[in-house]
């Protein structure tokens, strides 16, 4: 696998290039949202396999038959991946299309569209270091000698994907202009049930108390690192190799902890402020 093989946007933003062409790209942008599409949109390792999750049980109240079955990259295909085109659905119903393009590109589409758009966000530390077990295991990923090499790269937004910072302000900069709902993985991982009421809300999908029970059970850490469709298992070890690294790696909340010294702790602190200035995005990463 060439790790260097990268497809760039106009923005200098790089992108895998085995799943992202200039032609991907384009079809992306040109894309026709229609009324029924639900949108997930993330930061990479912000929670996206979770969310597509929920979202697949809240659509079948609880039943998993299909997320037992199909692939999550199928059931909720990325909008800027080469396969999209031929995997997005043409029938009637809902539609659930999952992207990681910034606002710049996918909103003024979406302004036009009644398409529903969740964003999921994570705590910038935690997806770090999610992010650097993900370059490990991911051979299309850049590879980087040690977490704080990762971290510098990070911080400058110098990593595919772009800027944690601008990714989350530009996003949020959108939430009065789209039918957007934002969640974090931080609600997800402390009150699941209550996530899934939230989401049931936004989506206008009710449920019974005991189909909540069985999405709730489906989606937790332990049942969906076993679940093949979404645990990425099925990719061919040469792409994702789980002995570096597993994709369902901890599920927690503060790994950051672990991997961060102090200083490199001052030194986000700082980054963030500067970066954030301005936006009022109110989380509350931490959950103790
Ligand atoms: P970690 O690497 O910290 O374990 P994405 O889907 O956006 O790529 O995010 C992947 C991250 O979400 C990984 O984080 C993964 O373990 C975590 N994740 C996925 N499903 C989860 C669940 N049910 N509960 C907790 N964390 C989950």
């Amino acid at each position: 696998m060439d790790r260097m093989h990268v497809t760039e946007m106009l923005s200098g933003i790089q992108l895998p290039g085995h799943l992202h062409t200039p032609e991907s790209l384009q079809y992306a942008k040109e894309f026709q949202f229609r009324e029924g599409d639900v949108l997930i949109i993330s930061y990479p390792k912000s929670g996206t396999t979770w969310i597509q999750e929920i979202l697949t049980l809240i659509y079948s109240q609880g039943d998993p038959a299909i997320a037992t079955s199909v692939p999550n990259w199928m059931r909720a295909p990325w909008l800027e991946h080469t396969y999209f085109k031929t995997t997005v659905k043409d029938e009637e119903g809902p539609r659930f299309i999952t992207s990681h393009l910034s606002s710049d590109i996918l909103a003024p589409a979406l302004q036009n569209s009644k398409a529903k758009v969740i964003y999921v966000v994570r705590n910038s530390k935690d997806v770090a270091v999610s992010f650097y077990y993900f370059h490990k295991m991911a051979k299309f990923m850049p590879n980087f000698e040690s977490f704080s090499e990762f971290l510098e790269h990070f911080l400058q937004g110098k990593v595919y994907y772009g800027s944690w910072f601008d990714h989350v302000k530009g996003w949020y900069s959108q939430k009065a202009n789209l039918d957007m709902f934002i969640i974090s993985y931080e609600d997800l991982y402390k009150d699941l049930r209550r996530s899934i009421k939230r989401l049931c809300g936004f989506l206008g999908c009710p449920m019974y108390s005991k189909e909540v029970d069985k999405v709730e059970h489906h989606c937790k850490f332990a049942v969906m690192s076993q679940n093949v469709m979404v645990n990425y298992t099925l990719i061919p070890q040469e792409i994702l190799d789980h002995e570096q690294s597993k994709f369902m790696r901890k599920g927690v909340v503060g790994d950051w902890k672990n991997h961060l010294t102090d200083e490199q702790n001052e030194n986000f602190d700082k980054m963030y402020k500067e970066k954030m200035s301005g936006c009022d995005l109110q989380i509350v990463w931490n959950v103790d």
